[in-house]
């Protein structure tokens, strides 16, 4: 038997990931994966950009390129971000593999083995890994619809021991679908200025809203730039391109800069240049915006096609969110239900979904379930709904 390292022995893999083999039977409905619906891709639009950059940008697209990142891709990245009035000149910008790496980075850079981070509960599996992987531990704070709860959230600040950061995904929660209301991001501000406890600020579907009126709530902590507090901002082209170019960014103030760099250096060097260099050109044509625009349609359309359908099947007694935009709807169901039942009941019947349990950072709590619906048509929505909801009712009652 290899004598592997401690932190690699209480790895797990996610369950997420198990799924998928199963989710990827051609005969399963599944609502189980975050993933773009495929056909969204904007395949032939980048497939010309990359046909007319001239051949010195091409040949760069094959070669190494700097940790920071290609500085197109810096610079018109920039330029994106402070569109949403982000102060990228005040901080530096980071090119990540993912923003996945962006949160390994972050818990490389903050955490040693047994200090406590601070999460929400349920929390995006992603993050719960990567902090897992540096023997983190891991103290959940619950959420409510507003966002994360200001009570929890006070008694661990108050804790002797004081946590090492605390992560948020504000806009459009993964799994728990919610949208942070501006007075909960306010009182978040408040108590954490002076706290020495930096921000991780995780906004991987921010641009995915699907009402106009929403615009201020989904304005990044990051973006309000307030005194007192180290705000690590994190984001990604995986909703707004596509998960394949293994891109994303952080922005964060030069200190957790330098030591990000650092560790990417050992982690991989630099970024994939090939589709740096596709990123950048596609934010340079503009058509990011119109097809941010275009999959925001999308998305709500779907996303409407599943409200409804559980609307309808939907026993009373089953908590969820309507979703504002993002790609997941949250079921929360009586107290004692072990969701795990469900999936299997689901699974026979030729449907999946991501248990509770996965998304709590205890991996306990299994009274309720993910339901992605990116990467479905209206259709099979209508048709693999039912098939949950009837496994519900066998289980529940
Ligand atoms: C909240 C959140 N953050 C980060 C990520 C990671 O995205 P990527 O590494 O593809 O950029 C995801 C992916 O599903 C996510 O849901």
């Amino acid at each position: 038997m290899p004598r592997f390292s401690k932190a690699v022995s209480s790895l797990r893999s996610s369950e997420i990931r198990d799924l998928m083999t199963l989710a990827s039977r051609p005969d399963i409905i599944s609502f189980a994966g975050g993933m773009p619906g495929n056909e969204l891709f904007p395949v032939q639009e980048v497939e010309e950009l990359f046909h007319e950059l001239d051949s010195k940008k091409k040949q760069s697209a094959f070669q190494y390129g700097p940790t920071p990142g290609l500085p197109s891709l810096l610079e018109s990245l920039a330029g994106f971000l402070e569109k949403k009035g982000l102060p990228v000149k005040e901080n530096r910008l980071l090119i990540t593999t993912g923003s996945q790496q962006g949160l390994n980075l972050l818990a490389k850079t903050f955490i040693d083995p047994g200090e406590p981070v601070l999460v929400e509960n349920p929390c995006f599996i992603g993050a719960l890994s990567a902090f897992r992987a540096s023997e983190a531990e891991l103290r959940g704070v619950p959420v409510d619809s507003d966002g994360i709860s200001m009570r929890a959230l006070q008694q661990e600040i108050d804790r002797t021991e004081k946590a090492k950061f605390l992560y948020i995904t504000p806009y459009f929660h993964n799994p728990a679908g919610l949208l942070y209301t501006t007075n909960r991001k306010e009182q978040l501000i408040s108590a954490l200025q002076g706290q020495d406890i930096p921000l991780i600020e995780d906004d991987a579907y921010g641009d995915l809203y699907f009402y106009e009126e929403d615009r201020p709530r989904l304005k990044p902590i990051k973006a309000i730039n307030p005194n007192g507090i180290d705000v690590c901002y994190t984001g990604s082209f995986s909703k707004i391109l596509g998960p394949g170019l293994r891109l994303g960014w952080m922005l964060v103030p030069e200190e957790i800069y330098q030591k990000c760099e650092l560790i990417k250096q050992s982690a991989d060097a630099c970024s994939p240049s090939f589709t740096q260099v596709l990123a950048d050109a596609f934010i340079r044509s503009g058509q990011i915006y119109s097809y941010i625009a275009s999959i925001r349609k999308e998305y709500k359309r779907r996303a409407e096609s599943m409200v409804a359908a559980l609307r309808e099947h939907l026993p009373e007694y089953v908590k969820w969110n309507e979703p504002r935009g993002g790609f997941y709807i949250w079921l929360t169901l009586p107290e004692e239900t072990d969701a795990t039942r469900i999936m299997m009941l689901a699974l026979e019947r030729g449907a999946v979904f991501v248990v509770g349990k996965t998304f709590d950072p205890e991996g306990k709590r299994n009274n309720s379930l993910r339901l992605s619906y990116c990467n479905n048509t209206p259709e099979q929505i209508a048709e693999g709904i039912p098939l949950v909801t009837d496994a519900i009712k066998q289980v529940c009652g």
